[in-house]
Order: structure tokens, then sequence, then C-alpha cells
């Protein structure tokens, strides 16, 4: 097992963690949200722990069940909502490495409905739209040097559709960032497969395809490098 080699580089550090999607409610049966299963962000909750850090994991509504819990090195906190998981976040903020891992709904509904909407003589409805708040970058927002280093260190991903390596770095510009990691191909979504793109200060480089574990290691022994 690969885990037993992992370089203890991250003995005393605590890393946070989003993961999964969000669910946004239409009403109190229906919802918006997309296809993140949390593969990635629980892959490196794992090798974050097997690395000797403490872990802090903010999920999105997924069927996975926690890594390594018996441990005791991670604690979990499930969250629904963009919102809530903003607040979750926030809260648990000061910590040495984030991850944005999770893929958050960019808008929410503007005013669920309190009952269930029904069919019966009714047209279709419309939906109004509301911004959600960047977890990211709210909490880049707080980042402080400590060390000379940027405290904490922020990581984020990026799915896009075209010109990954382009649209990742203008994302790590915007964001304030040091790094993004973008997911390359189209048909990560639930996959226990996926391929990296790693854009930081120094340019961009591939992690080869690997099963998201793998993955998981390479890039946390890569951070922990950084920080
Ligand atoms: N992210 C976040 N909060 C949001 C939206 C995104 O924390 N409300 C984080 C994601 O977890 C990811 C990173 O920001 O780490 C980039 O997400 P992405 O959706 O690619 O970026 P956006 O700024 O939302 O841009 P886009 O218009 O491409 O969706
Ligand atoms: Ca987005």
């Amino acid at each position: 097992c690969i885990a037993f080699f992992q370089k203890k580089l991250l003995i005393g550090k605590r890393i946070l963690i989003t993961a999964g999607p969000t669910f946004e409610a239409m009403d109190p049966v229906r919802g918006i949200t997309n296809r993140s299963s949390g593969k990635m962000g629980f892959a490196i909750a794992r090798a974050a722990i097997e690395a000797g850090a403490e872990v802090h994991l903010v999920a999105g509504p997924c069927e996975l069940t926690t890594p390594l819990a018996a441990t005791g090195k991670i604690t979990r906190t499930n969250v629904v909502s963009a919102k809530e998981m903003h607040a979750a976040t926030m809260q648990s903020r000061d910590c040495d490495i984030f991850f944005a891992v999770a893929a958050v709904a960019d808008w929410g509904i503007a005013k669920p409905a309190k009952e269930k909407m029904k069919r019966q003589g009714k047209q279709a409805p419309s939906l109004e739209f509301v911004a959600n708040p960047d977890i990211l970058g709210d909490v880049a927002k707080t980042v402080r040097m400590k060390g000379g280093r940027p405290h904490p260190y922020c990581i984020g991903f990026a799915a896009e559709s075209t010109e990954l390596a382009k649209h990742a770095e203008e994302k790590r510009k915007r964001k304030g960032i040091p790094m993004i990691v973008g997911n390359i191909g189209p048909d990560t979504f639930g996959s226990d497969l996926n391929e990296l793109l790693i854009v930081d200060e120094n340019g961009s480089k591939k992690i080869a395809k690997a099963e998201k574990l793998q993955l998981a290691r390479q890039l946390i022994q890569l951070v922990a490098k950084k920080i």
C-alpha cells in the first residue's frame, strides 16, 4: 500500500477541505445541484491524514463515508447549501492549508417556496437566482503572512470546458491564491480516475491520469513542500 510510504510532511498541520456538491432548494422537495461526487475532496482528506495532518471536512450532500475516521484525526460538518458551506468554512478558516474542492453553486434560488409547488392549474414557474458567496474568495481575503508564507495556503480547483490552463491561471490571479488545480478531461465527475493540471507561480504541470487517491497523495506531497 502506497500510504505506508507517504512522507509524514504534515505532522501538526491543520487542513480544511470543502468537498462535494451544494444543493440549492426550490421548495421542500426540489432543488438544483451538480454532478460532483465528492470523491476528489475525500481522497485529499485521506491523503492529508496519511501525511500526518488533522483534517476538517466541510461536505455537501454526498454518499461518502468519512475517511480514516477511526484515527480521530478528522472532523466533518455536513452542509446542504452554498450559504451553509460558506458559514461552516469561515468558522474553521484558521488552518495551515485550505483546499476548496467543492463544486459550489454560483447562484442560489432567490425565494424558495415554503410549501411544495403544485402542478395543477399552474404554468411552469420561472426561477429567480441570487449570487452565492465565493467561499474560496472570502477565505483568500483573510490570508496573512506567517513565517514568510501565506496562512492558510489556499488551493482552488477548476473544471473548465475549454482552455483549462488559461482559465485556471486567470482564476488563480483573480482569486489571489497561490495554486489552482485543473481537472483535465470531460469525464471526471463521479469517476475514480482523474488527471490534474497544477497551476502555480511557476507555471503549469500535469499529474498523469491515475486513481483520485493516488493523485491526492501526489498533490499533498507537492503542497506540503510549499508550507
Ligand atoms: N468556489 C467557492 N465558492 C463559490 C464558487 C467557487 O469556494 N461560490 C471555489 C471552488 O471550490 C473552486 C474554485 O472556487 O475551488 C473555482 O471554482 P469555479 O466554479 O471554477 O470558479 P468561479 O469563480 O465560480 O468561476 P466560474 O464562472 O468559472 O464558475
Ligand atoms: Ca463556479
